[in-house]
């Protein structure tokens, strides 16, 4: 890729850090019941700010169109098994007490829009965050991925999505798979990853019908399908996503 493409950090500015909120409206707007969870609700706007020269955007120079967003929140960990609650885990520990000595670099997102996808930002965003990861001295860089073809197939259990591999024997998913073109490590699927629970006109909504009887029902882009519940006026989404990690070779040794 040729040198028109910058990095800057949403710190940069306040016109770096609206072009980053206007690309992610345009990305995850399908998917703003993702904004629902418990975690996302209560603190990831503020992780985002307070950590605001993490995130990394790419910006084209011939146009200054952003073309690429690369979200995460700094923790400690251990390196012990990651938690099956995956994304909300993460914001939660990136929301803990910012004073903490970080070892770790948690991916909450890489956003490219659709009409700059395919194009290897996305690969760039990855290696973007094994570098920030670099400057810092952090040992490891995590990711609960959410495979991007994986809403075509929401009835499938994501641990035999994951193992599906292409006719040339590639990992099926193409985000995954440039995870792994990267140098990540599949460390497992994290069933509870985004929990969102609502009243039943919330995912009506966000379904765009009437559900007139209980049960399991597909919501447009979700992983898996929603568990409504008329009795109780509740509707359930765990979406899974798979744990990936990249060791980055800093020099925190923290337990
Ligand atoms: C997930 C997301 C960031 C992936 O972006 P993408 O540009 O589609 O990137 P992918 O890694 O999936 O696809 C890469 C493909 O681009 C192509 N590509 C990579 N580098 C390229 C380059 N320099 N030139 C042309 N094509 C290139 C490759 O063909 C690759 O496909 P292949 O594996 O068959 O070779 C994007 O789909 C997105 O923003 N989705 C919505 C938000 C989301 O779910 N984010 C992830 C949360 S964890």
């Amino acid at each position: 890729m040729s040198d028109r493409f910058r990095i800057a950090a949403r710190s940069h500015g306040p016109s770096v850090a609206a072009a980053a909120r206007s690309l992610e409206d345009d990305v995850w707007g399908h998917l703003g019941f993702l904004n629902a969870t418990d975690a996302h609700h209560r603190h990831y706007d503020r992780i985002l700010e307070t950590f605001a020269d993490l995130q990394l955007c790419l910006i084209d120079d011939e146009t200054d169109e952003l073309v690429a967003l690369a979200n995460c929140a700094p923790l400690k960990w251990n390196g012990a098994a990651l938690p099956s609650t995956g994304w909300d885990w993460l914001v939660e520990e990136g929301a803990r007490d910012r004073d903490v000595p970080h070892n770790t670099l948690g991916a909450l997102a890489i956003s490219v829009p659709p009409r700059h996808r395919g194009t290897g930002h996305a690969q760039r965003m990855i290696g973007e965050l094994k570098r920030l990861c670099e400057r810092h001295g952090f040992t490891s860089l995590i990711a609960p991925v959410r495979p991007s073809r994986k809403f075509q197939h929401q009835s499938v259990c994501m641990r035999d999505y994951v193992g599906w591999t292409d006719e040339s024997g590639r990992c099926y998913d193409p985000w995954l798979r440039s995870h792994l073109q990267q140098g990540a490590r599949v460390q497992g699927v994290c069933e509870r990853s985004m929990v969102v629970v609502q009243p039943v006109a919330f995912w009506e909504t966000w379904a765009g019908r009437r559900f007139d009887r209980s049960g399991t029902f597909c919501v447009e882009g979700g992983l898996v399908p929603v568990l409504i519940d008329l009795e109780r006026d509740v509707g359930i989404y765990e979406e899974p996503n798979v744990w990936v990690r990249y060791d980055c070779g800093g020099h925190s040794a923290l337990n």
